[in-house]
């Protein structure tokens, strides 16, 4: 691979023992996926930063790193921690995990990241331009930068989009090839889509079929950032869908080659079926919605569904922190509280310590969200609509 000679000096320990350390490991990434070269990337977004995603081991890896000077280069957000930086105690959620919590986000700040703690970076300020190279690692940004905002990232693991951080340049190979952009399977999409969760019941299904295809869809109208980000969450959940193209809607669809493409038909068939499989449970004991993060769109139509109502159990709407202060100005969130919910930042269900703080059936309405869950969690699901579960928990 070429490097230039500031390239040469860091893998040469000439920027310290970190920087050393982490280019190496972006050159044996790029010698093994075939990179000429390395790009500089404008920004970067890092996964694992949740206590319960990497543990004791995490912990101390960053704080050696943040105890050594290591600095990042370009702007570097994060994905969800394990809790809501403000409402954690009230909220229940563990002191001991709280503790190890913000040493983790403590030894990011010392890195120079930002607390942002959000999976779509992009509703809280960080938006790429089209052709904007990035590297970044949460698999939903990932689809959504790629696809409705043109930039362009392969889906980094947490510790390669550290790297790219602290060194501000990544491989260049996969998505950062224009060749490799190109639709592979074109999806029809037949009859009505009502909503994000739609939209993420069907992309559950066709990550499912198109494991790591470049899928080009057909047939949908009218969608919007909400439904666009429902539909990539989902196809990364249960695929590796790290790129989508949507007729007359995404950025690239205009310009990609369809030709002579293996065709799958998909309707709402393929939808209520996602939604059965994905429902293990009956009752929710607690709703969440929100994932990936809410916009200050889907509040809004909460807020509007509990209006003058108000819940029997728990109601999480998880968003960034960003959202959820503009929620505290616009009067939404005073609306959601109003009614016994609470908006939470900074964290997700999945990769908060639910297990521990005694929920068993979770209603969502993300097939991302109920596809870890179980697994993560521990608990049941219920998968369906924001209507259907809100309804089910107002009194
Ligand atoms: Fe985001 Fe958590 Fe869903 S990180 S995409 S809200 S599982």
């Amino acid at each position: 691979m070429y490097l230039t000679r500031d390239q040469e000096r860091m893998l040469e320990g000439e920027e310290g023992e970190v920087v050393e350390r982490m280019f190496r490991l972006l050159v044996r990434l790029g010698e093994l996926y075939g990179a000429d070269r390395m790009i500089p990337v404008s920004s970067c977004q890092v996964s694992g930063v949740s206590y319960k995603s990497v543990g004791d081991p995490g912990l101390e890896f960053l704080e050696d790193l943040a105890a050594k000077g290591a600095r990042v280069r370009v702007r570097t957000t994060l994905n969800p921690a394990g809790l809501d930086r403000e409402g954690w105690r009230e909220m229940g959620f563990p002191e001991d995990f709280a503790e190890k919590q913000f040493r983790i986000l403590e030894a990011f700040s010392r890195l120079g990241a930002e607390l942002t703690a959000t999976c779509t970076p992009y509703l809280a300020g960080v938006v790429p331009s089209r052709g904007e190279h990035l590297a970044w690692s949460e698999s939903s940004a990932v689809s959504f930068s790629n696809s409705v905002l043109g930039a362009r990232t392969n889906r980094e693991g947490g510790p390669s989009a550290l790297a790219a951080a602290l060194c501000g340049v990544t491989p260049r190979y996969g998505l950062h090839l224009e060749e490799n952009r190109q639709p592979t399977l074109i999806v029809e999409v037949e009859g009505e889509l009502r909503g994000p969760s739609d939209f993420s019941a069907l992309g559950y299904w066709v990550g499912r079929e198109a494991g790591g295809e470049v899928p080009y869809f057909r047939g949908i109208r009218g969608a919007g950032t909400e439904e666009l980000k429902a539909l990539g969450a989902a196809m990364a959940a249960s695929g590796a869908v790290a790129l989508f193209h949507v007729e007359g809607i995404t950025p690239e669809a205009g310009e990609v080659e369809t030709g002579g493409l293996e065709r799958v038909r998909v309707g709402r068939r393929e939808v209520e079926g996602s939604y059965e499989s994905l429902t293990t449970g009956e009752e929710p004991d607690l709703v969440v919605l929100g994932c990936p993060h809410a916009s200050p769109g889907e509040l809004s139509r909460a807020a509007s569904l509990l209006r003058g109502r108000r819940v029997k159990r728990p109601l999480w709407i998880c968003t960034s922190r960003r959202v959820k202060e503009e929620a505290s100005l616009s009067g939404l969130r005073a609306q959601v509280e109003g009614a016994g919910g609470r908006i939470v930042a900074d964290t997700c269900a999945v990769v908060s310590p639910l297990e521990r703080m005694g929920f068993e059936t979770v209603g969502v309405d993300s097939a991302k969200a109920a596809h870890y869950l179980p697994g993560l969690c521990g608990v049941r699901v219920v998968f369906s609509t924001p209507e259907r579960l809100l309804e089910g928990i107002l009194g």
